[in-house]
């Protein structure tokens, strides 16, 4: 079989899409002909401690329409990769090096490839930045806001 008859798939959150994301999602077409992404739902991300600025049927969505995506399906639970792998005769699983040694165990289904992560941009980092901005107090927060209104102003 050559190289772009093969199955891919990956799983994730994607929350607030951004670039790291696009170059994964590319990357994998590169490798495959088709390539599938199990997008983790809202109440299986709660299970990880992980909570969405973005609802699951919105990235589902947004993932679904980009061009190197053949299809989106949901991710609900930890264990379902195998019984995914065997469905949809997937060749690839691959994931961001974030994951490295972690779904080794695959290798009895398909191959396992970890991918080097976007540098400089994360979805987690920005959700972090967001929550510190909530810690400072509000009287601050206007005195910082009209600052950059001066200096915006100061620019026109
Ligand atoms: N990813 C990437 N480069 C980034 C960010 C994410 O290659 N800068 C990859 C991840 O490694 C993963 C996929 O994109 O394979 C989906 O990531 P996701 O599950 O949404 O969450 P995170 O890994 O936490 O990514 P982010 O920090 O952006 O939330």
């Amino acid at each position: 079989m050559t190289n772009q008859k093969k199955i891919i798939i990956t799983y994730g959150t994607f929350d607030m899409f951004h670039i790291g994301h696009l170059n994964l999602l590319k990357r994998l077409k590169s490798m495959a002909d088709t390539v599938i992404v199990a997008v983790s739902t809202d109440e299986f991300n709660l299970q990880k401690n992980k909570r969405t600025i973005i609802p699951f049927e919105q990235r589902i969505k947004i993932v679904e329409s980009i061009q190197y995506v053949d299809k989106a399906i949901p991710e609900i639970s930890w264990d379902q990769k195998t019984s995914d792998i065997e469905k949809y005769n997937v060749d690839i699983f691959a994931i961001g090096k974030d994951w490295e040694g972690k779904f080794d165990f695959l290798s009895d289904y398909c191959e396992v490839v970890y991918l080097t992560r976007t540098k400089g941009i994360s979805s987690t980092e920005i959700k972090k930045s967001l929550k510190s901005l909530l810690s400072i107090p509000h009287a601050e927060l206007r005195r910082a806001f009209d600052i950059l209104e001066i200096l915006r102003k100061d620019l026109e």
